[in-house]
């Protein structure tokens, strides 16, 4: 066993087709440069101890799995949860005896739409997988943060724990799998944070509660998601930011018929269309967390901007090649 070991994953914007691919339908998603950063190191006793700069919180599962906060309360134990669960299932599958430190620090905003629970999930199976010297696939670890990602919300496509452990720019199908599309050009976005926090597994429920009621209507909206999906990929490689930005306004139009969207949402998308950008649209589950924004490279600055002003926090970012990685 090494005495340290660290890695780091990233977050994800969904470009087209959030919601809709929980019913096999495709996503285009892509990995952006903001990552969660795993260390982890052995203890002499059999705890796991789980430790996040990103939420002020700490605690411990002891050896019967049980919680016992350090630093906050039980509330984070939920939290945790998924990476403890993913630790004691490399510990069974290693001769080793021993408890760990899990330490997290992240550039990904929390509950906001970006993934950051499936890039610590797939940071930390390599990570405890790398010190406890398991040879892991990516394959492996996109199983095992699916697996924890299940605990995170009931019903999950995938495509958050595919999209941190391969990187790049993926289309995604529940039932097919990754396929990774090589994408020449940039693609200047701007994110926006409403900085309302929502749960993922409630949007989905909400949405599964509204495709039950009526199914005909639900069911004609994701076909017109998947056909802008397919649109989406084309203008992707052929570097059509134009037909990008018409199709993800179409894209969140869907969205906002499904009731994912909301006042804070709408706010931010307004302006960043009104400062210039060629498409915007809430990307992940809505109810409050991110939007994206399409410019052309020189427009990109002005929109951030523009989102500031209408009270959202932005950045500027762009497609990170990379996945799931070691540091060493
Ligand atoms: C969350 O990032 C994306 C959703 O489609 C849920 C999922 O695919 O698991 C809302």
């Amino acid at each position: 066993m090494k005495s340290e070991s660290k890695a780091s994953a990233p977050a994800k914007i969904i470009l087209f087709g959030e919601h809709f691919v929980v019913y096999d339908k495709p996503a285009v998603v892509i990995a952006i440069d903001r990552r969660a950063y795993v260390t982890v190191k052995p203890r002499s006793d059999s705890k796991i101890v789980i430790k996040s700069a990103a939420i002020n919180a700490s605690g411990a599962f002891t050896s019967n799995g049980e919680y016992r906060p350090i630093e906050g309360g039980l509330e984070n134990e939920a939290r945790f949860k998924p990476i403890y669960l993913i630790a004691k299932n490399l510990l069974a599958s290693s001769s080793e005896e021993t408890g760990l430190n899990i330490e997290i620090t992240s550039s990904i905003p929390i509950a906001a739409g970006l993934g950051s629970s499936a890039a610590v999930a797939a940071a930390s199976a390599a990570a405890i997988g790398s010190l406890l010297e398991i040879n892991l696939t990516k394959n492996d670890i996109f199983r095992l943060a699916l697996e924890a990602e299940k605990l995170v919300h009931g019903n999950p496509s995938g495509v958050d724990p595919a999209i941190s452990t391969y990187g790049g720019v993926l289309l995604y199908r529940k039932s097919e799998g990754i396929k990774r599309l090589n994408i020449e050009s940039d693609l200047p976005l701007a994110v926006g944070n409403t900085g309302v926090k929502r749960v993922t597994g409630d949007m989905v429920s909400h949405v599964s509660r509204l495709r039950n009621q009526y199914p005909t209507v639900v069911d004609r909206i994701m076909d017109a998601g998947s056909a802008v999906a397919s649109l989406g990929v084309e203008a992707l490689k052929s570097g059509d930011l134009k037909t990008l930005g018409d199709l993800m306004n179409m894209n969140h139009a869907l969205l906002c018929a499904l009731g994912v969207s909301n006042q804070a949402i709408e706010r931010l998308i307004a302006a960043a269309r009104r400062s210039g950008a060629l498409g915007a649209k809430l990307t992940g589950a809505g109810g409050g967390g991110c939007i994206i924004a399409l410019s052309t490279p020189n427009k990109v600055h002005q929109v951030v901007e523009a989102i500031r002003h209408a009270g959202g926090e932005a950045f500027a970012t762009t497609k990170a090649p990379e996945g799931v990685r070691i540091e060493e």
